[in-house]
């Protein structure tokens, strides 16, 4: 059955010349189905080199959202409509001016996981691929770092700068807990911990490697045969698929986002037979948007990207 409905997503796909970009956290399925799989600095730049003039994006809304203020021009279809982040829904723009009114001129730096309007009111964007390499790239001693606290805090031990942090986290990161890891370490002593940027400060403390989901692929240089792995369980998918000759286990049940989760294989389908779902973007703020991610893109990534 999905085997058909992927077979008819691939046929469609070409007969009407639509691109498919896939976060590492999606279904294994609607993985399967994507030209491109990637974390969120890649997609952004992807974004800005497609030839084709639509784009199916299965991922959550803040992801299409850039997608589209990065290539205007592009429609942007997202199969779950209601796909969003609880993470960029701690920030409103107006909460970021009232916070920038009480700290005048010291630049802010958002966290890609947020909304257009909330982009808008920012100096620079940034990925959990390239937070310390832009917080460290701004000409000032402050910065305000929005909304992810967990990730500001990772960012903080990686910069002279003092910042400002907003108290948003990612409810699927926070669940995780240190005993967790701890548990798992008993059991297999020389397991690497591989952990998202999102994850609470005592889980990052004990990480070999604290990084994006794609840059987390690198795992197949690292010694050793298991490797735990402390992020959504939809980055096994293309984990399994690069390294297969380690053992990944996943930190706990508990990572699993349900929003990521929305985007079936079915609503892909429908999307590119209906074109329904097209994201769409105040011009205005749009407008004031595309200067964060520019700056963001331009100083780039850790990764090395095609
Ligand atoms: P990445 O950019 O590392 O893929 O992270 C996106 C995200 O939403 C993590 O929860
Ligand atoms: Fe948002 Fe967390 Fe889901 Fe990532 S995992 S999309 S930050 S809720």
């Amino acid at each position: 059955m999905t085997a058909d409905i992927s077979e008819q997503i691939l046929n469609l796909k070409r007969e009407k010349g639509v691109v498919i970009l896939a976060h590492n956290y999606q279904r294994s399925e609607v993985q399967d189905v994507a030209d491109i799989v990637g974390d969120s600095f890649e997609l952004a730049l992807k974004a800005k080199k497609l030839e084709q003039n639509t784009v199916v994006f299965c991922g959550v809304h803040f992801m299409a959202e850039s997608c589209k203020i990065l290539a205007p021009e592009k429609t942007v279809l997202l199969p779950a409509i209601d796909a969003g982040c609880p993470l960029a829904d701690t920030i409103t723009a107006e909460g970021l001016r009232q916070l920038k009114a009480e700290n005048p001129g010291i630049p802010v730096v958002t966290y890609i996981n947020s909304s257009a309007a909330v982009k808008a009111e920012s100096d620079y964007c940034c990925t959990s691929s390239n937070a310390a390499r832009v917080v460290n790239a701004i000409d000032s001693d402050t910065v305000i770092f929005a909304p992810d606290a967990n990730l500001g805090s990772f960012v903080q031990q990686h910069t002279r700068k003092k910042m400002l942090l907003w108290d948003g986290y990612c409810i699927v990161h926070q669940r995780v807990l240190m005993e967790e890891i701890l548990q798992i370490k008993a059991v297999h002593e020389d397991a690497l911990v591989i952990a998202h940027p999102e994850c609470q400060p005592d889980v990052v403390g004990i990480a070999d490697v604290v990084c994006s989901t794609s840059r987390m692929i690198e795992a197949r240089n690292a010694p050793g045969n298991i490797v735990i792995i402390v992020t959504e369980e939809g980055m096994l998918h293309p984990l399994k698929k690069a390294v297969p000759n380690k053992q990944f286990i996943l930190a706990s049940p508990k990572l699993v986002c349900r929003n990521m989760k929305k985007i079936t294989i079915d609503k892909v389908l429908k999307a590119l037979e209906t074109g329904k779902n097209a994201v769409k973007v105040d011009p205005a703020i749009a407008k004031r948007a595309l200067i964060p991610l520019e700056r963001m893109l331009e100083i780039g990534s850790d990764i090395a990207v095609n």
